[in-house]
Order: C-alpha cells, then structure tokens, then sequence
C-alpha cells in the first residue's frame, strides 16, 4: 500500500483526482466505515509467570505494557530517553532539542505555549489512538487542519502574491462548472446523461459553482470579499476570479486538496495542552515499570527466551535483563546498529527498510494572523521546502501562539534539513515573510527538528513503498523466535499513532496465544 503521505505528494504530479479516487479505493478507504473493534481482550491473569521486555517507550511500547499488565504479564520497558513518548514529543519552555549534529536547541516558549514537535494532529476515525483519550480522560479539542482563510503563495503564480485558499477553491470549481456547463449544453455529454439529468446537472453546475443566470463564473461571494460588507453605502464585493490557466497549475490546487486525504479531513482532534499528554496518560498506569535512560546495547536470544544488555546511562552501569519474550519497537534505522541474535534474514530486512523524513520549525509570537489576517488554525501551502505555514488552534486571541514555518516531509525535508540550523529557521521565516508580507520580523524563538537527526528515532516513520507487498514489512510482522516486533512501522496506517497501537494490538495477540499453550521457547526460524 502506498503511504498517504506519498499519496498526497503524488497528487500534484501525473495523474489527479481520477487516479487519486482509483487509488483510495484500492487502499480501501472509500468502504462504510467499520466500527473499531478495540483491543485484544487477555483473558485475566493469562500472562502470570511470564515475563515480557519492552525496548522503546513510544506509544507502541506504553500499549504494549498496559494490555499486557492488564492480563498479568510482568513487563519491563527499556526506554533511551529520559522521557516516554517516542515521536509524540511536546516541547515547552526549558526542553532541550539535542540533534545528532551536535546541535543543542533549548526552547525559551513563555509558559503555556508548546510544540507539537511530531505526531500533532489525530483524524476521528483513529479510534485506537481516541480510544485511549477516553479510556484515559485525556481531554480533547479540535485541530483546526483547513482553513478557508488560510493562503497559498509560490513565486511563480499569480506575481508571487498569496491567494487566499477560499479562491483557489470556490475559483476552481467556478471556472470547472462553467466549462462543463458549456459540454453539458453544447450536447458533448449527451451519450452519458440524459436529457432530464442535462437539466438537473445545470442547476447543480450554477449552486456548486457559483454560475451566474448566464452559467458564467464571474467570481463568488464564496470565493471572497474584495471589499467587506458594512453599514451604510458599504454593500461590499467579491474579488475577481483567478483564471484557468493559473488555477491549473498544481501549485495552487495542491493545497486545498490536502484535506481530501481521509486522514485529513474534519474534525481533527489533539489532546488539550499538547500532544505528549497521551504517552503521560500511559506513563500514569504503567510508569512504574518503565526504566528510562537505558539504552539497550545487546538483544540476545537465549535457550528459554530473550537477555537484553543496557547501559544505565544514569548511573553508566550495564545490566541484563532477561525475560520470555521480547517486543521491539525501536525504529528499524536505531535497532540496525544494536547488536543482536536476530536470524540473518531479520537482521537484513531491518537493515534495509527505507526512512522517511520530516523537518518542523517552531515560532512563538503575537497571534498576529488572527486579528490582522483572519486565521483561525490551519494550514497555508507554499512550493517552497517548507510546504506549509501551519497556525494554532488552541488560545486564540491570547497574547502569543506557536505557529510552524515549516513542515516538510521526506526528500523535501532531507533538502530542507541538510541546510545549517540557523539557515532552516531563516528560510522558514522568510516562508512565512512571503505568506503574509512583513510579518517575518515578528516571529522570534525559533527551533527547528530534523527528525533524521533525533537520537533514538533518526526518522519520523518507515518509507516502505508498499506494505502489503514488501516482504520485509511480512517478515517483521511475524516474530523471530523469542523477537516480536510492533510500531508504526509494522502497520498499514504509518506515520501515525493509530499505527503503532494497532501494531501493539497485534503483537500482544501473537504473544498471548503462544503464552498460552505453555512457555514455547521457538529456537526454529518461523521462515
Ligand atoms: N501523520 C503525519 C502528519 O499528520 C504524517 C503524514 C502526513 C501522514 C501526511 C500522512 C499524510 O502529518
């Protein structure tokens, strides 16, 4: 399956919406939706006696542990950092963003604002992920994922002027139903329609459009105001309407098809005060048996089981931890440099998985594109290596907000994260500059991840090209012996928390049944 990410970016190449719609149905997107069956239910007590190591304390790892523990196993979780949370990082005023550069950032955010640093926003049909934001009571609120005021600017349309998104859509489909309107009446689609339905459709194409009685676009009060309506003699008036030529240019019709993605569409939601309160919400119930700053060096497998050696990076003290079974969720590019027993064929495919990329960089500032440019949250698109200014949802109207100048994802961040860290920041600024003229000057703190350069992640998700015929994808979806492994990466939903939980969902399963016929120590290759 191709990603959705890869999907969206090969919108704006060959193709368009027919390929796009072929597409999502043989992913399998466009079907009812079907109801989220849950976790596996481990019948109680079924895990007594057997002993689980969990290496990562991302949300796959936290998941794995709390259904685990549910059931009785005894996990332990190895986790790098000094916090839990993996790629759901939230960074405040005082976190420190080290890179494997050698760069050393510290946020000085004022208190109450934050950064979503990665995962940032959850559709509502991840219920896995939602699912434990109710079980929790982690408290929810909208992400404002489209605006119809947000904006769209390349240098090479429209004099480099921002075209405000309500434009390029209601422009788009204005200019779209009148030319189909001249088919329709011209007769060209008189083999496809009848005539009855010729009517009907000319009576959509002028609401859909916006046609005028002449079935011409003329521009539309949908498409924006030239000037606002007021009081008085101030009867107001709509902008004139973008021609053809430059709304065909993939440049401004990419954006406003963005939310077209399944996963992009509202209502999108995200915890209240920031993202990490679903890794805190876990680190709750099962904290007490995460061990953090241990960094695994060795992944043994041993007659009756797993030994996994960690350095304490707290204390520099190395210790093994032995156990039944282990659940590695380590990212395949950080797991490929660990030393394990892992059988050859697992040890290449492991190797070999394609990353993928992201770079974000963060402002904080006066929220000065809401009373002077009318944005509420959103997402404005650039051609630029930034791909999109990206504003709060939460506090409007307080005195400052986070905005992004920057999300760019794989060979466009590679591009954009290659650049010095004071460079990136710059040109996400200018980014910003160049959406909204003269407004650069105001950001300040700026902070920029690289997520190929993130210790213990070294990228934001898997690049499989293809999940349900990559055989490295199958391979790591089934254990090794004593090895199982789960994270977003392992799942036909990557990139995304939902992912992860549902590889969670998966492994435990596995390990559940084959805990139940008895402590079955697997020397032999399931392959
Ligand atoms: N889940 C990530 C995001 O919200 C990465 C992603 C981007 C996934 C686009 C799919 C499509 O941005």
């Amino acid at each position: 399956m191709t990603t959705r990410r890869q999907f969206i970016q090969s919108l704006g190449a060959a193709g368009g919406f027919v390929a796009a719609y072929a597409a999502m149905r043989e992913m399998g997107l466009m079907g009812p939706e079907v109801a989220y069956a849950g976790p596996p239910s481990l019948a109680a007590g079924s895990g007594r006696g057997t002993k689980v190591i969990i290496l990562g304390g991302g949300v796959a790892g936290l998941c794995c542990a709390y259904e685990l523990g549910k059931a009785g196993y005894d996990c332990t979780i190895l986790e790098a950092r000094s916090r839990v949370g993996g790629r759901n990082w939230t960074i405040r005023g005082g976190d420190q963003l080290e890179l494997n550069d050698g760069t050393r950032q510290v946020s000085r955010f004022e208190t109450g604002q934050y950064w979503n640093a990665g995962a940032a926003r959850i559709p509502t049909h991840h219920q896995a992920t939602l699912g434990y934001c109710r079980e929790f009571g982690v408290a929810l609120e909208v992400v404002v994922n489209h605006s119809n005021s947000a904006r769209i600017q390349s240098d090479a349309v429209h004099g480099g002027r921002p075209i405000p998104m309500r434009q390029a859509i209601y422009d788009m489909r204005g200019q779209v139903s009148e030319l189909l309107g001249k088919a329709v009446r011209r007769g060209a689609l008189d083999q496809d329609v009848t005539a009855e339905d010729k009517e009907r459709l000319m009576v959509f194409l002028r609401n859909w459009g916006g046609l005028n009685p002449d079935n011409l676009y003329r521009g539309s009060a949908s498409a924006g105001f030239a000037a606002q309506p007021g009081a008085g003699t101030a009867i107001g008036s709509h902008a004139d309407p973008l021609p053809l030529s430059s709304l065909l240019d993939p440049r401004v019709w990419t954006g406003p098809l963005f939310d077209d993605d399944i996963d992009m569409q509202p209502t999108m939601l995200q915890p209240v005060g920031g993202m990490d309160r679903i890794p805190a919400a876990f680190e709750a119930r099962v904290g007490r048996i995460v061990r953090k700053n241990a960094e695994v060096r060795r992944i043994a497998r041993q007659d009756s089981g797993v030994a996994i050696t960690y350095l304490d990076k707290a204390t520099r003290v190395t210790q093994v931890l032995t156990g039944d079974f282990a659940i590695c969720t380590i990212p395949l590019k950080v797991l490929k440099d660990i030393p394990s027993d892992f059988t050859p064929a697992y040890r290449q495919a492991i190797a070999t998985t394609p990353y993928g990329d992201a770079v974000k960089v963060a402002f904080e500032s006066d929220r000065w594109w809401e009373h002077e440019d009318q944005i509420y949250g959103g997402l404005s698109f650039t051609d630029r290596d930034s791909t999109v200014v990206w504003y709060p949802t939460g506090g409007f109207h307080g005195r400052k907000g986070i905005i992004l100048g920057a999300y760019s994802w794989d060979r466009v961040a590679s591009r954009l994260g290659a650049r010095p860290l004071a460079d990136q920041i710059a040109y996400a600024a200018t980014t910003i500059d160049k959406m909204h003229p003269g407004k650069g000057q105001r950001l300040t703190k700026g902070m920029s991840i690289h997520w190929a350069k993130v210790p213990y992640s070294l990228g934001p998700w898997a690049g499989f090209s293809d999940t349900a015929t990559d055989p490295r994808f199958a391979l790591l979806s089934e254990p090794d012996g004593p090895f199982y492994f789960a994270g977003e990466h392992l799942s036909h939903v990557g990139a995304w928390q939902q992912g992860a939980f549902l590889s969670a969902h998966r492994v435990i399963a596995q390990i559940d049944a084959r805990a139940r016929q008895g402590r079955v120590v697997d020397a032999a290759r399931p392959h």
